[in-house]
């Protein structure tokens, strides 16, 4: 197919609460025929959970059986829940809140923070990250912001800003115990990310996406099929529902419980784990009835950090080296600037072997 031409000028909140729209552009038909791959329904597949606080209780043999659920749920998954985290729940709810105000800004507004090349610290918009690459539009508005080691944000809506910076903090402090338990599980030294990736400099990225009823669900896609950047990706979301994941196969509901987060693995995970810990592919549906928010913290090494298969896992006669190193910076262009398709990308990177 021709690639479009027509760059996503608006976004889609607007072009959905145009009145009496009833279907959608042919530009946002992602299937012409509505999907019907098998879908279980989370709750079916026993998604597993990870609670932290078990993590962080101070007892051993909890820590390791943590430790060992967590390494298993990377390994069978590439996903799971997380659950007593410490976050305030009142803090998640504003969150989201703020986001949604942000998405409901004038268009004008949004349109300041319309960056255009993908090191560019806020870039606000529509559909995927690069719309000139893809075949088609994705239902979705999205903010992504660099807050860390830089902490960047909009200026507006009041208070977001200074709200988001303390919640990426609290993330980070997440993350950090979750990446200790698996490097761990992985049998590194607890603190080997930490260490060998000069992770007080790693980059944080922030994205919020907006879903607005659409009036087609099942013929539109909020985001196709991909993995992320970066070791792993913390999201929460309005409890709306359309994240959907891929395991053994098959498409699987998420149904999140209220105020955990849902944690992907990520592509620098398979590549430093050398493909122990697989990335998790997963897709964003949309729904007819109820506008979604989710915001989706990507953590990942600096961006000068080169990432390649720890050489402790490496064994060049029983498990040689199946990815190349590639620096954060390069890995990331190569992801934002090319059509977010399934794993693409890690392939750029796999060394074909057998
Ligand atoms: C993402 O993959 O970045 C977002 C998925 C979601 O909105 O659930
Ligand atoms: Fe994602």
């Amino acid at each position: 197919a021709a690639p479009l031409v027509i760059p996503a000028e608006s976004f889609i909140k607007t072009l959905a609460e145009s009145p009496n729209l009833t279907s959608i552009p042919s530009t946002y038909t992602y299937s012409t025929t509505p999907l019907v791959e098998p879908v279980v329904s989370g709750s079916e597949a026993s998604i597993p959970i990870i609670d932290f606080s078990l993590l962080t209780s101070g007892s051993p043999d909890r820590r390791s059986q943590a430790i060992h659920d967590l390494g298993k749920a990377c390994q069978d998954w590439g996903f799971f829940m997380v659950t007593n985290h410490g976050i305030p729940e009142g803090m998640i709810k504003g969150m989201i809140e703020g986001l949604e105000d942000f998405f409901n800004l004038r268009e004008e507004e949004k349109k300041e923070f319309r960056g255009k090349h993908v090191l560019d610290p806020i870039r606000c918009g529509t559909s995927s990250f690069n719309t000139s690459a893809e075949q088609v539009f994705f239902w979705r508005d999205f903010l992504r912001v660099f807050v860390h080691p830089d902490f960047h944000f909009p200026n507006k809506p009041l208070g977001v800003r200074e709200l988001s910076h303390e919640y990426c903090k609290r993330v980070r402090e997440v993350y950090g115990e979750l990446i200790r338990g698996i490097s761990t599980s992985l049998g590194l030294e607890e603190s080997y990310i930490h260490n060998t990736l000069n992770m007080e400099d790693g980059l944080q990225i922030l994205v919020g996406n907006f879903y607005p009823p659409c009036p087609q669900p099942e013929l539109a896609m909020g985001l196709p099929p991909h993995s992320d950047l970066g070791f792993l990706t913390l999201l929460i979301e309005n409890q709306i529902g359309g994240l959907q994941i891929q395991h053994n196969h098959k498409w699987v509901n998420v149904k999140a419980i209220p105020n955990s987060f849902l944690v992907n693995t990520s592509d620098q995970l398979e590549i430093l784990s050398n493909g122990k810990y697989k990335s998790n592919v997963h897709r964003a549906t949309v729904n007819n009835k109820a506008t979604r928010v989710s915001i989706a913290m990507a953590n990942g090494p600096s961006l000068e950090d080169i990432v390649g298969p720890a050489p402790e896992l490496i064994d060049n006669e029983s498990n040689p080296p199946r990815y190349m190193p590639m620096k954060y910076k390069d890995y990331m262009e190569l992801q934002q600037s090319n059509r977010l398709d399934g794993k693409t990308c890690l392939d750029c990177v796999k060394i074909q072997r057998d």
